[in-house]
């Protein structure tokens, strides 16, 4: 289905590494989309990423703004250094921008600005693989990051729930990330709102296939990531160790899966296993080299998605978690 004509598609490399945080003079808000999306809006009202809204009301969020020298909990839904990953924020004309919620829509698939008029035009149950091939094009163009592009919707998660900022962690005290963050177990829980095909009336599951792919795909971002946080610690504290600790375990996840897989394990994940094991790559102001190796790694997983759909990874079923992160909202 939308898998089959995503190869035709403009494919994204090296630049989702870093990838850029929302665009804000292009958000619209979530109020845009109940029109059409009402089970999806209801879904996220349920979710922890909505709750994000009052997170200036919390007394934990005072004490790290206050150790970041941010004057006043009011502000910080004005700073950017808590925004990029707890908000919202909306640029509208010449006014300052604004926190308009949390977690929400956009922050997932791209400021709507420009993709909300062409998106929905027509319905692929009705119109087909031509209007949707043709819708589609025209709003990834327009910037819709569609959930068909898994390496890009993926990196998302990781952008935010592994904190890559020495001092956030060191001086202000917040968390190095969801250390428990696990790609697969964290879409299907509280966060899924697969209600397309019907017409809003089930939470679909999210595909085996699919699962398969984002699981690699995930362990890969983790070691991605982790590294890069890794290359820029300065000092040997807090953030430093919670870096080495992660790149540490996530290298024996990806080497499980290795093993798990056997003689159906992918070229590009082998080869992502023997670039992070070299040796002493793992050290401190080693940044040359754990950078180089992690753009290395971002080229491998842009690779493993066009190659691998998830139909021959049936063995990760056995390290999947089966249970989601929350509940799955059901209408
Ligand atoms: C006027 C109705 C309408 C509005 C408003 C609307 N959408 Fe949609 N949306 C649709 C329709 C119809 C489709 C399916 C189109 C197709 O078949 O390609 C869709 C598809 C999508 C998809 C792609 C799903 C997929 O896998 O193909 C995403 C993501 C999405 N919408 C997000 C949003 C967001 C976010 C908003 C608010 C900013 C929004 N939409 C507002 C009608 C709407
Ligand atoms: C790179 C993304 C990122 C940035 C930047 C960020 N946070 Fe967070 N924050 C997170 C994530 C992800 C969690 C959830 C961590 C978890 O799952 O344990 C979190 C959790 C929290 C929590 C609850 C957990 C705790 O430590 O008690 C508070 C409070 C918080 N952040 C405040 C802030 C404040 C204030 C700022 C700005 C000074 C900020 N955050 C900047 C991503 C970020
Ligand atoms: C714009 C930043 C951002 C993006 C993008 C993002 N998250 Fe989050 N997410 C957060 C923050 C911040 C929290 C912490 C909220 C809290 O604890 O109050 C969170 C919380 C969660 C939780 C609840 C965790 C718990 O402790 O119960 C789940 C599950 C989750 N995210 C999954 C995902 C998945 C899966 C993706 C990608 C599809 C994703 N997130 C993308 C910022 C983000
Ligand atoms: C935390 C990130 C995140 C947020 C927030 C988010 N989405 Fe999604 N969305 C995704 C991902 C990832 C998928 C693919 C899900 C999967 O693979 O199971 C998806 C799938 C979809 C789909 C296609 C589902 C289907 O049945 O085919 C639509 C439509 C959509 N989102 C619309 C929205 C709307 C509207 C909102 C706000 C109410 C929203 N999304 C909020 C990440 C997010």
């Amino acid at each position: 289905m939308l898998l089959a004509f995503a190869i035709c598609l403009p494919t994204y490399g090296q630049d989702i590494a870093s990838k850029k945080f929302l665009q804000h003079s292009k958000v619209l808000g979530s109020e845009k989309c109940i029109e059409c999306h009402e089970s999806e809006i209801k879904a996220l009202h349920e979710t922890k990423h909505y709750a994000n809204k009052d997170l200036h009301k919390d007394k934990r969020a005072a004490e790290i703004a206050r150790n970041m020298g941010i004057s006043s909990p009011a502000k910080i839904q004005l700073s950017g250094l808590c925004t990029q990953c707890h908000f919202t924020v909306q640029k509208r004309g010449s006014a300052p921008a604004k926190a308009i919620g949390g977690v929400s829509c956009e922050s997932c698939h791209e400021g709507a600005k420009d993709w909300l008029d062409l998106h929905n035009t027509g319905d692929r149950r009705d119109d087909g693989e031509k209007g949707l091939k043709k819708r589609v094009e025209a709003s990834v163009a327009a910037g819709l990051l569609y959930p068909f592009e898994v390496h890009k919707v993926a990196t998302n998660c990781y952008s935010c729930h592994i904190v890559t900022d020495e001092k956030l962690v060191n001086i202000g005290g917040h968390s190095p990330g969801s250390t428990e963050f696990e790609l697969v177990s964290w879409l299907k829980g509280e966060v899924r709102h697969n209600f397309f095909e019907s017409k809003g009336s089930t939470n679909a599951a999210t595909p085996k296939n699919r699962q398969r792919q984002l699981y690699v795909v995930g362990k890969a971002l983790e070691m991605e990531f982790s590294m890069r946080g890794l290359a820029r610690a300065t000092e040997k504290a807090d953030y430093y160790k919670a870096m080495g600790r992660r790149c540490v375990s996530t290298r024996k996840k990806i080497t499980e899966i290795i093993e798990t897989l056997g003689d159906a394990a992918p070229a590009e994940l082998k080869k992502i296993q023997e670039v992070i094991s070299t040796k002493g790559l793992l050290s401190f102001e080693n940044a040359g080299p754990l950078t180089t190796v992690a753009d290395e790694i971002n080229k491998q997983i842009a690779m493993f998605v066009k190659e691998n759909d998830g139909s021959k990874l049936g063995a990760l079923d056995a390290l999947i978690p089966a249970e989601g992160k929350g509940t799955a909202y059901t209408p």
